[in-house]
């Protein structure tokens, strides 16, 4: 018998709820709406949006709320289809490209998995798909 690791594979985590336990992705999909970003806890407890691909899935990236300017943590605005920093402004897109200032860049990226009705999350080390860029964060 070998106990499932905490950790998982390449240093993920399992998304974790405003209590500190596993989400699970079934309940998850029943009590969220497609399009929907939801805060969870990710890599290191940074919070972290998953995104609600449709009532059968949930999206392969989520993004970290972290706002880059400041630090504030960054609302979801579903009516918008935007994330809003109430501290100075500004604006990112649904996938959390950076469309206003002053933040200088869009938020982080993390990879979502759903895995034994988990959400594994693990780094996202690869090129930026919003800026073909690489990725700040890493
Ligand atoms: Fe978000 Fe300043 S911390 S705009």
């Amino acid at each position: 018998f070998i106990p499932p690791s905490s950790g998982g594979a390449g240093g993920g985590v399992k998304a974790k709820d405003a209590l500190g336990n596993d989400i699970s992705v079934s309940n998850f999909l029943e009590t969220h709406n497609p399009g929907d970003r939801v805060l969870a806890q990710g890599l290191k407890g940074d919070p972290t949006y998953i995104v609600v691909e449709s009532k059968e899935a949930i999206g392969d990236y989520g993004m970290n709320a972290v706002c880059t300017h400041l630090g504030c943590v960054v609302p979801w605005n579903a009516a918008e289809n935007k994330f809003k920093c109430p501290c100075h402004g500004s604006q990112y897109d649904e996938t959390g490209k950076v469309v206003r200032g002053p933040a200088p860049l869009s938020l982080a990226l993390v990879h979502v998995k759903p895995e034994d009705d988990k959400i594994s999350i693990t780094s996202w080390t690869e090129t930026d798909f919003r800026t073909g860029e690489s990725p700040w964060w890493t």
